[in-house]
């Protein structure tokens, strides 16, 4: 599993690179034409560090998720378990024994992605697999460099949630939250509070539009920034980070 950034083909580090180089079949899971710039950018990313060629890529169709149902979790455990199945396939048909495969994983392999649970997966039906992955610069990196902007304050936690959680309630104990995954703009729900938001959308892409200051002031413009460009190009991807700040007296606040 080689991660390759999170949308700039600048972000590939030397070590995914030498990995690219020992590749003989690349799986892709191909989304469909809506996604068509993120299988475009695997492409751009084989074009230009592994030249030589020597390999193969092959495209698999991701099943789509479940959208409809309440079941979140039985939902993607489903989802999970049908891209198991397509990948296995590939595996199967394209791989001779010894040779080696890879998947390039958008961002860091490790961060809200499920590959490593299929590849396990695929494991414990008795496939035998030796799994390596290489670290990816994730889209929570690329968004605070981008923002110039520090991830945590000064001896503080942060947190990584989903847009869905966040649309519950803001977690408690953290006043730094990362957010991702959110169909939902979860934070215009919190617009009351004191914080600020710093919002990415394209992130390392040339597409990239950043949005930040105080949450009460911008969550509207970023609602609908949001919805204008997920309208023209059919397909948006954004994190954010919600910073609060911490009422007087607190951790060392003045
Ligand atoms: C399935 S997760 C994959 C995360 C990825 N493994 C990573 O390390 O960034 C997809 C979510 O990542 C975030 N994301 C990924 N790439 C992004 C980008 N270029 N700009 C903004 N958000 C991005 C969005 O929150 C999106 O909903």
């Amino acid at each position: 599993m080689i991660g390759i950034g999170a949308g700039d083909p600048g972000h590939i580090t030397m070590q995914a690179v030498t990995a690219l180089g020992q590749v003989d079949v690349f799986f892709v899971l191909d989304k469909g034409e809506v996604k068509q710039d993120l299988v475009d950018l695997r492409q751009e990313i084989l074009r230009r560090y592994a030249p030589d060629g020597g390999y193969r890529v092959v495209y698999g169709r991701d099943p789509e998720r479940d959208r409809t149902t309440e079941a979140y979790v039985e939902a993607v455990d489903d989802w999970r378990r049908r891209r198991a199945d397509v990948c296995q396939q590939m595996i199967t048909d394209e791989l001779a024994d010894g040779q080696t495969g890879a998947f390039l994983v958008w961002g860091d392999p490790t961060l809200y992605d499920s590959t490593l649970a299929i590849l396990d997966d695929i494991a414990s039906r008795g496939f035998e697999l030796d799994i390596e992955v290489i670290p990816g610069i994730s889209s929570v990196s690329a968004l605070v460099a981008r923002h110039r902007i520090p991830l945590n304050q000064v001896g503080k936690p942060v947190q990584i949630t989903t847009g869905r959680r966040l649309s519950e309630q803001w977690p408690s104990d953290v006043d730094d939250v990362v957010v991702m995954l959110d169909a939902r703009t979860a934070f215009a729900g919190h617009a009351g509070q004191d914080a600020d938001i710093y919002w990415g959308a394209y992130i390392g892409t040339p597409d990239e539009i950043l949005i930040s200051g105080k949450l009460s002031e911008v969550a509207d413009e970023i609602v609908a920034t949001r919805a204008e460009a997920r309208q023209r190009k059919g397909w948006i991807m954004d994190t954010y980070l919600l910073r609060r700040s911490a009422p007087p007296g607190v951790d060392g606040a003045p």
